[in-house]
């Protein structure tokens, strides 16, 4: 069935490897990220074979895919709505709100569980976390846990304000989490330093010693290091491919005629004038990917797309309907084929 999106599970296997070998080498645990594959139970399989012990994904349902005995750890903020489900399926969870906490407490001693919490440090992304000069109030505000307890500290930089994670800040976090220790008056062993972003700084030899985490998700699964976008050496980019099928194959103007209102989308388009054509129809369309974020096979050009269907120019290739074409994609291609309906995932 097509579209689908083909997952080579030796080059994940590999990826995986390469990936724990590096860190293993700097004294940081590996805590690969699941989300953009949804916690598919194959492919967490993979990660548990290659040693890793704790797995971390933003949705709980992903968390719950799995049988494996594997640690896990929610990296989006609990909704206090969901809190029981959240400490009975996972072990961790991200935290940065004194509610939360305290929710997540009471639940763990009703549950008969203990339960960790990593406590989140913004560091200027300005997505989740306590602010640096709010720590001191917010630790004083800490309730007395019963069943609950810090187990870390962490950081996410470059996802929503592009910051990226530097020596300077690291070392912030570093001294956040002794004022932590100071006040809890136990051992909190982790500092979670980040995500893919802070890889760079392993290479560069600039990562504060005292990072003994790292959540990453995109490294291992596109081998993309995305502070700078720099591929990875020595791992697969081509874990996944998308293959889509062509239902339609004519010689066709480039401009369209008649009087121009908006497309599907609302949008009034801007076509560039390229004579006449020969233009592909893929049976994928936006409901499955965004084209933008697909990379083309050479001799193919992506022209534009509806929910269903996606344009391709074939340059007067040898193409004709029923005609395969393959894909290759970044972060947020893969996000969405993941998590379409329409796109058939197949393991090799
Ligand atoms: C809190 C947190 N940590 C880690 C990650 C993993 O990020 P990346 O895929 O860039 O490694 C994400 C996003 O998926 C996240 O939200």
């Amino acid at each position: 069935m097509y579209p689908r999106l083909t997952i080579d599970l030796a080059k994940l296997r590999h990826n995986v490897r390469t990936m724990k070998q590096k860190l293993d080498q700097h004294g940081i645990t590996l805590v690969p990220v699941t989300k953009v594959f949804l916690g598919l139970p194959e492919m967490v399989k993979i990660y548990y074979e290659e040693g890793i012990e704790m797995i971390a994904d933003s949705r709980i349902e992903n968390l719950e895919r799995t049988a494996l005995p594997l640690k896990k750890l929610l990296v989006r903020l609990p909704m206090l709505s969901q809190i029981e489900r959240v400490v009975t399926s996972s072990d961790a969870a991200l935290v940065s709100e004194i509610a939360t906490i305290r929710r997540i407490d009471q639940t763990a001693q009703r549950l008969d569980k203990d339960y960790e919490m990593i406590l989140m440090i913004d560091l200027g992304d300005l997505r989740e976390g306590v602010l640096v000069t709010e720590l001191d109030e917010f630790l004083s505000q800490l309730p007395d846990l019963k069943r609950a307890r810090f187990s870390g500290i962490g950081t996410n930089l470059t996802c929503y304000g592009g910051v990226l994670p530097t020596e300077e800040n690291l070392t912030e976090l570093v001294a956040c989490h002794k004022k932590l220790e100071d006040r809890l008056g136990y051992a909190v062993p982790i500092i979670s330093g980040g995500n893919t972003s802070s890889l760079y700084l392993l290479d560069q030899g600039d990562i504060p010693p005292e990072i003994n985490m790292l959540r990453i998700g995109e490294a291992i699964v596109l081998s993309r290091e995305s502070a700078m976008g720099n591929t990875l050496p020595g791992m697969y980019t081509d874990v996944f491919t998308l293959e889509a099928e062509l239902i339609e194959v004519k010689q066709k103007p480039s401009l369209p005629w008649g009087e121009i209102g908006r497309d599907a989308f609302g949008e009034v388009p801007n076509h560039e004038d390229r004579g006449l054509m020969l233009r592909g129809i893929l049976a994928v369309g936006k409901q499955d990917v965004n084209y933008g974020y697909l990379e083309a096979p050479p001799g193919v050009e992506l022209m534009g797309a509806s929910s269903d269907h996606t344009i391709v120019d074939l340059k007067n290739g040898a193409y004709q309907v029923g005609d395969i074409l393959s894909f290759q994609m970044e972060y947020g291609g893969l996000l969405q084929l993941m998590t379409s309906g329409y796109v058939e995932k197949v393991f090799r």
